[in-house]
């Protein structure tokens, strides 16, 4: 588990709860799920090819980490890039904090399975690069020394990143996502290539960070075990084209998702016999 050295005072907190003084987790209120809107959106990678999204709807509260889980070719992936801004649907549209999406944003980061880190540099440069491509010039050795921290890489910090292990370079990787202050952190798969024990550190770890600095999340997986590991609702993408099939609510408590208790094991079975039950669609 990652301890955090010092409070992260200058991390802003994306809920639309802030002004309120109340907690930014997970407003459950349909009426709250308007940070990230997805409207309408279908997509086929060229004019006469095959439909790979049709009529996705999809909103998420500022604070919610939302797992979107599909059999692969559901779409997982075009829908994260087509949020991010990197692809633009063939139809509909994709709001976040009520502005279209038009093209990438240093307000929302992707993340990927592979860590794509330069090999020349150390890790603090690298934790960096959000900064340089944010345009940032101020406070940047500041808050690179933060977020190695945060993720307890902070002895690291002048090694070169072939120096690390892949957990630990996967690490640096969401030091540099989340360095620039993104409010929404868009993970593909990005502990998939991990051995189980540090998959599941990792994954506990981001969750918490991602409470702590009120960051929104949507994180592509296969894997029922990471999404109640990870997130407060799970979507369920059926396949060919890829539709929403299901949505609930993952309902554990932190002590249950760290010690994968009963509770948690029987919320892992439901989620998985809907996914199955949704995968078969496909
Ligand atoms: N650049 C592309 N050009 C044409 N078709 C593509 C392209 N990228 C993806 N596709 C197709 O779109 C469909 C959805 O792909 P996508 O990568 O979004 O699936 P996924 O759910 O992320 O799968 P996986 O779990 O294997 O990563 C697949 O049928 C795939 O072949
Ligand atoms: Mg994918």
């Amino acid at each position: 588990m990652v301890q955090l050295k010092s409070k992260p005072e200058n991390l802003r907190a994306v809920a639309p709860s802030a002004d309120t003084g109340t907690s930014p987790v997970a407003p459950r209120d349909e009426a709250d799920r308007r940070y990230v809107e997805v409207s309408g959106v279908g997509h086929s990678y060229s004019r006469n090819g095959p439909t790979v999204l049709r009529s996705i709807d999809l909103k998420i509260s500022a604070g919610e980490i939302v797992a979107l889980i599909g059999r692969s070719g559901s779409g997982k992936s075009t829908l994260l890039h087509i949020i991010s801004g990197l692809m633009k649907p063939s139809d509909g549209a994709v709001r976040i904090d009520g502005q279209r999406v038009e093209k990438p944003s240093p307000r929302w980061v992707m993340m990927f399975q592979a860590p794509s880190l330069y090999p020349w540099m150390t890790v603090a440069q690298n934790a960096g690069l959000g900064l340089k491509y944010a345009k940032k010039t101020e406070g940047v050795d500041a808050r690179v020394k933060e977020v190695l921290s945060l993720v307890d890489l902070a002895e690291f910090a002048d090694r070169n990143v072939q120096d690390l292990s892949g957990g630990q370079q996967q690490r640096a990787a969401f030091a540099r996502s989340i360095a620039p202050e993104p409010e929404l952190l868009l993970l593909d798969e990005p502990f998939s290539a991990l051995d189980i024990f540090t998959r599941r550190a990792l994954q506990n770890d981001v969750r918490e960070i991602a409470k702590r600095l009120g960051l929104t999340v949507v994180l592509v997986t296969h894997d029922v075990n990471e999404a109640v590991q990870m997130a407060d609702r799970a979507v369920l993408l059926s396949s060919g084209p890829g539709r929403i099939a299901g949505d609930t609510e993952i309902n554990v408590s932190e002590a249950d998702r760290v010690s994968q208790s009963k509770k948690f094991q029987m919320e892992t079975t439901r989620l998985r016999t809907l996914y199955t039950e949704i995968a078969g669609l496909g």
